[in-house]
């Protein structure tokens, strides 16, 4: 039994340690906002926040996430109202939508620590995640309007 905090709630898990969270949050917590792309820490497809950073999901064993605070997509707002949510909602960033959750769980966390990011700063925080329909010029305006 792990026990850590998703999206607010106090919550046990009857997983074993070596269990990625991704699996964790998709199969047994039934959140399946997080998606899984790669599998191996490279698309960013799976990024939720752990303690607040930005974090892949499918190379973080549930040994790590154990006793911490774990936000995925469902738990970022209450309405989908984040700011990022409604800049990515007013700039239409999504194509096909798959990478979105990562892409946003990314900007937020970025934007939760630097409330003002230069094009440098979004490109680095930005930079592992991988959008195959190519949105990043989008995602960018997107993060800046979220930032106003
Ligand atoms: Fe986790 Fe690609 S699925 S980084």
């Amino acid at each position: 039994m792990i026990k850590l905090n998703i999206n607010g709630q106090l919550t046990t898990l009857d997983v074993s340690e070596d269990m990625p969270l991704l699996w964790a949050l998709r199969d047994v917590a039934k959140l399946t906002g997080s998606k899984y792309g790669c599998g191996k820490g490279i698309c960013g497809a799976c990024t939720v926040h752990i303690d607040g950073q930005a974090m892949r999901s499918c190379i973080t064993p549930m040994s790590y996430a154990k006793d911490k605070t774990i936000t995925t997509i469902e738990g970022l707002s209450e309405k989908g109202d984040h700011p990022v949510q409604q800049a990515w909602q007013t700039l239409n960033v999504a194509q096909c939508g798959y990478c979105q959750t990562g892409q946003i769980m990314s900007a937020s966390a970025l934007l939760a620590n630097n409330a003002s990011p230069t094009d440098d700063d979004i490109n680095n925080a930005m930079a592992g995640n991988i959008c195959r329909c190519g949105t990043y010029p989008r995602i960018r305006a997107a993060i800046k309007l979220a930032a106003k």
